[in-house]
């Protein structure tokens, strides 16, 4: 089939790139004219293993063209993705639609025939209903039909979540022709026995919030369990492990540490609380709020173990720290409890040095006034206190005899709960989380 995905950022580039590799001709378009000319060189603007193969592989293949130009797109195919951004509003909890918007403003009047957009960027609940009158307020006589296709694709596993999905889920009004061209679209992933959910476009976007709603819920929980732990020196890793053991909880995504960030949990959770607002159900999601809370207190409580550890002051403490992305396998810094942490201990008096295999650049963006270091040993020369706030592979094998010999202090925190406390403790570490 001939397709088009509009927004070539995480979701959309990974969408277009494994949609070629089914065997599909896509357009993918951005509008950021710098970036074109990055992805047409084979060159993927941020981290994710096995996209820059693949993105190279497809455009020799000739099955992927990536073009600024809307006109183009609106000749390629009848199938249209909306893959662009749903960031935060600038000082609000809602998201913020305006790229969304502003693909189907765009492409309406251009399109001259019968068309199917399918929406996979994030959306609250509502957004297609919105959409399906703009698009009939500027189509020039077409049928555009939109209906909800959401991704649920993690960060460093995208092209694994993308061609061999949990789930595909499709919201649409039965009178279309959605269904019919989406089992078309799909029709390897679905030979595989991947459950199709087929329901109507509200329950689609839901699916989203509520799978995000629930994954940072249980992230919360666990770190609210943590605090209790603490309190009482309990060990909240021996509880997620037996907790886990139990089909119905499970033991996935039950790490506790300095909590969830990124690009989506953190405003997901928001733009659902600010969106059952504006439905008269603010109640419901309350709870949110607290999980949100209970994220937030994990990064000021690292801050507090540090000043702890130096007996109650920052001023002039040397801090190592390790990793910086939001989590490992990634480059991405949007919204990083780690960088947060180390931001919050510069402005207290620290001296911060961060060290990360693959997010530096994009830390330096955030925060330029940091220190960075090219490797682990040198963030940790001279330190006072390492911490731990990534779970890179490479910090969780460092042995802890080889740090010795460069710190000030063998102090270390595990803000993931990933090191061999024993191991550390057995080399003369004082040990913290
Ligand atoms: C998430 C959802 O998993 C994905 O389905 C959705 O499409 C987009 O949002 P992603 O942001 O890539 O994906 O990362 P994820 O692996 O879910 O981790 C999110 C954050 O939670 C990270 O900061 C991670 O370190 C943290 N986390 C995860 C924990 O603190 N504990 C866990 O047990 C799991």
């Amino acid at each position: 089939m001939r397709l088009t995905v509009f927004g070539l950022g995480y979701l959309g580039l990974t969408h277009a790139v494994c949609m070629a590799e089914l065997g599909h001709e896509v357009l993918g378009v951005e509008v950021d004219e710098a970036k074109v000319a990055r992805l047409q060189a084979g060159d993927v603007p941020f981290y994710e293993p096995g996209l820059a193969d693949l993105l190279t592989k497809h455009l020799d293949t000739g099955l992927l063209v990536i073009s600024t130009s809307y006109r183009q797109a609106a000749e390629w195919g009848d199938v249209f993705f909306i893959a662009v951004g749903t960031p935060q509003k600038k000082g609000e909890s809602a998201a913020d639609l305006r790229y969304v918007e502003a693909v189907v403003d765009n492409l309406a009047p251009l399109v001259d025939r019968d068309v199917l957009v399918l929406g996979k960027s994030t959306v609250p609940v509502g957004t297609c209903a919105k959409l399906v009158e703009r698009v009939r307020a500027r189509s020039q006589g077409a049928d555009i039909e939109i209906a909800w296709n959401p991704e649920f694709l993690r960060e460093g596993f995208a092209i694994e979540d993308t061609l061999q999905p949990d789930r595909i889920v499709l919201g649409r009004r039965p009178s279309g022709r959605a269904e019919a061209l989406t089992r078309e679209l799909y029709a390897d992933i679905l030979r595989h026995d991947t459950p199709f959910i087929l329901t109507d476009p509200e329950t689609a976007e839901l699916v989203k919030v509520s799978a995000n709603a629930f994954l940072a819920t249980k992230i919360s929980f666990i770190n609210a369990i943590a605090e209790v732990c603490e309190a009482v020196g309990a060990d909240v890793r021996a509880v997620a492990d037996a907790i886990g053991y139990d089909a119905r909880i499970g033991r996935r995504y039950l790490n506790a540490g300095i909590g969830f960030g990124g690009g989506c949990l953190p405003k997901d959770i928001r733009a659902f609380m600010a969106r059952a607002g504006e439905l008269g159900a603010s109640e419901a999601l309350t709870f949110l709020r607290e999980v949100d809370n209970v994220n937030m207190r994990r990064r000021t409580r690292m801050v507090d173990v540090v000043r702890g550890a130096c007996h109650g002051s920052l001023l002039g403490v040397n801090v190592g720290i390790l990793g910086a992305a939001f989590k490992p396998d990634s480059d991405d810094v949007r919204d990083s409890p780690a960088l947060n942490v180390a931001g919050q201990l510069q402005l207290q008096g620290a001296s911060v040095t961060v060290y990360d295999p693959k997010a530096i650049e994009n830390s330096k963006a955030i925060f330029p006034t940091l220190s960075y270091a090219a490797s682990a040993d040198d963030a940790c020369e001279n330190a006072d206190v390492v911490m731990v706030l990534t779970e890179w592979p490479e910090f969780v094998r460092i042995d802890p005899d080889d740090l010795s010999a460069l710190v000030r202090t063998k102090t270390i925190v595990d803000g993931r709960l990933c090191l061999d406390r024993q191991r550390w403790s057995g080399c003369g570490w004082t040990y913290l989380t």
